[in-house]
């Protein structure tokens, strides 16, 4: 039975005005938000009617009861006149909600708490809502089986949110395509420690708990957001140029671990030579064993890895900084403008560290010998990369493999010299944004005036089935 606050349950409904008394004055004037924000893929993902701006979250974690208590202090701007709004929030309780301070009414059905502030908000407003949560937060299934949203692990838990799962454990505006900046502490029993995305801002012990507080000073989308709770062995270092590098090891994955983590600063140097300027103030890397997750994430400042990566995935996940974590896609449509970029960048650390070329890489892929099984080479062929056949596809191989392929093509066009220049350039164009595909063909063509792309985007990115000629 979801619970909702002591008024009886409210109807949303449209506010009429009757006569200009009613309109005027009173803050009647409102609407309430829309319950998502039309994402293809996932329909009630994000609401409508603000743009959160900042996240403090004050969560404290009890990892043998698995119980979290949570604030969650929401600053946004009200993008229309708003007699009410959603936010996202899956399985537990709320105990209450304010808005400016003043206690609000609210609502919840499914993944959505429904917020009716005690006035209307006026378009452009700031305003500040606070929920008041506890309970077991849940670990969400995905529509490809995956798990994701709250993964316990033998002395903790993760919280990875791709792609809807960081309303497991916090209420907000769950949707790539509305960033803010992050204020993150976590309390959890002395001897543990919890890490999280930005850079650390203190920690301190009292009662036999250690509050460890977190600050994400660029903007960040909340399916990058993360907490890791856990007994890690953690590492405190810099890179040549200076940017701090914060890594959490869980201690059993140590050993496994050092050499390919030893290549953090490596490959970062590479990476920002291809990619250009670094787009946050820190980086690293967390690893560690969820029960139930056998992926890595590209949490924003340090991946997540479920174990010791190899240089590949390393190289990836580090690589979605740039591509994913800063342009980050529009919609979960535009899924590939992430990862076929991590893809395609580590098929130019191989060729750029005596492996395959790029070129060999994409000849195999067409071929259909890059992989041992028949089904693997096949799968790349279900669906373009523009258009991915449905949710549960969304990091299937045509998103990866072909989305790779179509930056390929791009260079095979325009040549090594101007292909940087595009993928630096996009990076810079975007940087800190959001991008849909439609932008990148449009920066595309833009940059390498006079070349055709037409059989590319046709072809490679939206067609459907093999392209006839490699
Ligand atoms: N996006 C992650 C990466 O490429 C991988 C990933 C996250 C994933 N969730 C998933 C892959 C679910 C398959 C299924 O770095
Ligand atoms: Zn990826």
């Amino acid at each position: 039975m979801p619970r909702s606050s002591a008024a009886a349950p409210f109807a949303v409904s449209l506010t009429l005005c009757l006569g200009l008394a009613a309109c005027g004055g009173g803050g009647v004037h409102g609407t309430p938000g829309a319950a998502g924000v039309r994402d293809p893929y996932f329909p009630k993902a994000g609401n409508g009617g603000y743009d959160v701006t900042h996240y403090t979250l004050a969560l404290a974690y009890d990892p043998e009861a698995h119980k979290l208590t949570g604030t969650a202090e929401i600053t946004a701007r009200a993008t229309q006149d708003l007699s009410a709004f959603d936010l996202d929030l899956k399985g537990l309780d709320v105990g209450g909600v304010t808005v400016e301070g003043r206690g609000a009414r609210w609502n919840r059905s499914g993944q959505e708490l429904t917020v009716r502030p005690h006035e209307d908000l006026d378009k452009g407003e700031t305003f500040r809502t606070t929920v008041r949560y506890s309970g077991r937060p849940p670990t969400i299934t995905d529509a490809d089986g995956s798990k994701e949203g709250w993964l316990p692990t033998a002395d903790g838990a993760v919280g990875l949110g791709e792609p809807t799962g960081s309303m497991a454990w916090f209420p907000g505006n769950n949707h790539p395509s509305d960033k803010a900046t992050y204020d993150i502490a976590v309390t959890v029993p002395k001897g543990l420690t919890a890490v999280s995305n930005g850079e650390p801002a203190g920690e301190s012990t009292k009662k036999g708990r250690t509050t460890f507080r977190w600050h994400t000073a660029e903007p960040m989308a909340s399916y990058v957001a993360t907490v890791a709770i856990g007994r890690y062995k953690v590492s405190r270092s810099a890179t040549k140029d200076g940017l701090p590098l914060y890594v959490a090891v869980d201690p059993t994955q140590v050993k496994a671990s050092a050499k390919v983590l030893a290549k953090i600063p490596e490959i970062l140097a590479w990476e920002k030579y291809n990619f250009g300027a670094y787009p946050f103030t820190s980086a690293g890397a967390i690893v560690d064993r969820p029960d139930d997750a056998g992926y890595a994430l590209e949490t924003q400042n340090r991946p997540f890895f479920p174990g010791a990566p190899d240089t590949g995935t390393l190289v990836h996940e580090l690589a979605h900084q740039w591509y994913g974590d800063s342009v980050t896609p529009k919609s979960w449509r535009d899924m590939w403008l992430s990862e076929g970029f991590a893809t395609y960048a580590e098929w130019l650390w191989q060729e750029d560290h005596d492996g395959d070329t790029a070129d060999e890489i994409f000849n195999s892929l067409y071929k259909g010998d890059y992989y041992d099984a028949k089904e693997d080479n096949e799968a790349i062929w279900a669906f373009p990369p523009g258009k991915p056949s449905g949710a549960a596809h969304i990091s299937d191989p045509p998103v990866y493999d072909r989305g790779a392929m179509v930056l390929h093509k791009i260079r095979e066009t325009v040549g090594d010299a101007r292909f940087y220049d595009i993928i630096q350039g996009w990076a810079a164009a975007h940087r800190h944004g959001n991008a849909d595909t439609a932008d990148f063909t449009a920066y595309v063509e833009k940059t390498a005036p006079g070349k055709d792309f037409t059989k590319i985007w046709d072809d490679w990115l939206y067609g459907e089935g093999k392209p006839s000629r490699p």
